[in-house]
């Protein structure tokens, strides 16, 4: 199994999931997407991430996200395990998850670290374009539930610099100024960027986000 890089096209397939068969290219649509994978049903960790990503679903529809979830669970398992999601975290779960006992998609994205557990899915997330380019990858570790705040600011990030020559440093969050890319000379920069900017270094200027 090839490792899923950035700029590949997100691998497609067909699975069962609690909202229906999926075909997970034409399900995306024009939309972006977020992939994530869960080890277990029925494991805490996994619960409080669940509700999470529910209680975020305007956030991420906001941002014309459709987000599923995965892992080797039989559906039947899914159903009974979105009512304790619901029941714990306040939430409702309106996103598919996806059923693959026969663990077929899990390795086609290589979720499944057998040197970690060769059992579970580790926590995946990707995050997809329009495009279905694959724009985002992070394995989390069992032990660790995700930070959703993170997964909706790398969205914003990704969703702002595909059209402006601008890239967002270190712990940027929407609203912050962004950095502008090096390949944009100081002349260029003041038409694109009419708020201005910073030079701090050449390599370093900084604009008020547009
Ligand atoms: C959890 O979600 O709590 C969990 C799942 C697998 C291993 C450890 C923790």
């Amino acid at each position: 199994m090839n490792a899923i890089r950035l700029g590949d096209i997100a691998p497609d397939f067909e699975a069962r999931s609690t909202q229906g068969p999926l075909n997970f290219h034409e399900w995306l649509g024009d939309s972006w997407g977020m992939l994530v994978s869960h080890p277990a049903d029925f494991t805490p960790v996994c619960t409080t991430e669940l509700g999470a990503m529910a209680n975020f679903q305007e956030e991420f529809e906001d941002r014309n996200v459709k987000v599923a979830a995965i892992s080797v669970d039989p559906l039947g398992s899914h159903f009974e395990w979105i009512k304790d999601i619901e029941e714990t975290q306040n939430a409702k779960v309106d996103f598919p998850l996806i059923a693959d006992e026969k663990r077929e998609i899990s390795e086609l994205y290589g979720m499944i670290h057998p040197n970690d557990d060769a059992t579970m899915t580790v926590r995946s997330v990707f995050i997809i374009a329009p495009d279905k380019k694959v724009k985002l990858v992070l394995t989390y570790p069992a032990s660790t539930g995700r930070n959703f705040d993170e997964l909706l600011r790398v969205i914003d990030s990704l969703q702002l610099t595909q059209y402006e020559a601008l890239a967002t440093p270190a712990n940027w969050k929407n609203g912050d100024d962004c950095v502008i890319l090096p390949s944009v000379s100081n002349e260029e920069a003041e038409k694109k960027f009419p708020k201005g900017f910073v030079e701090v270094k050449p390599y370093l200027r900084l604009t008020p986000q547009v």
